[in-house]
């Protein structure tokens, strides 16, 4: 299940997304915002970026204008790893090396196609563990308030 949320800027790309996300077989729950009135991106961040560390959602895509603010907002929440990305080699990377569990794209930033392509090698790139569990277990650790 993939959580998505926006604020009013990113409404057109995130209904977009979940076309994108029909066609590849793959269920979403929308966290919103859907109406176009200006709004406060944290809320919608917040709300999806909790259901991933929830474990209702198993990842995320949020989009707000540039998607640097929903992405620190949802990074507040402790357990997640987001990527805010706007070319497909960081989408691609952020899941194989950082097992990144949420994407955050601006909408201001990036058109619709690019977009979609980000979000498609994101979903289909797998963690590779080995060395790279270790420096997420030190991420962790850094989370949990511990000394590295
Ligand atoms: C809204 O104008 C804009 O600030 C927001 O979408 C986002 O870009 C914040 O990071």
């Amino acid at each position: 299940m993939i959580a998505l949320a926006c604020d009013h800027t990113g409404i057109e790309m995130k209904k977009e997304i979940m076309k994108l996300l029909d066609g590849m077989g793959l269920e979403w729950k929308d966290f919103g915002v859907n109406e176009a009135v200006s709004c406060d991106y944290p809320i919608y961040g917040y709300r999806a970026a909790k259901a991933v560390a929830d474990g209702e959602c198993d990842h995320a895509i949020l989009i707000c204008g540039t998607g640097i603010g929903i992405g620190i907002a949802a990074s507040k929440v402790k357990g997640v790893r987001v990527c805010t990305c706007s070319d497909v080699y960081s989408a691609e990377l952020s899941k194989r090396h950082n097992n990144s569990n949420i994407l955050t794209m601006g909408a201001r930033v990036v058109g619709v196609d690019l977009a979609k392509m980000i979000a498609t090698h994101w979903l289909t790139a797998e963690f590779e563990g080995g060395r790279h569990q270790r420096r997420i277990d030190m991420i962790a650790a850094i989370e949990n308030g511990e000394e590295l």
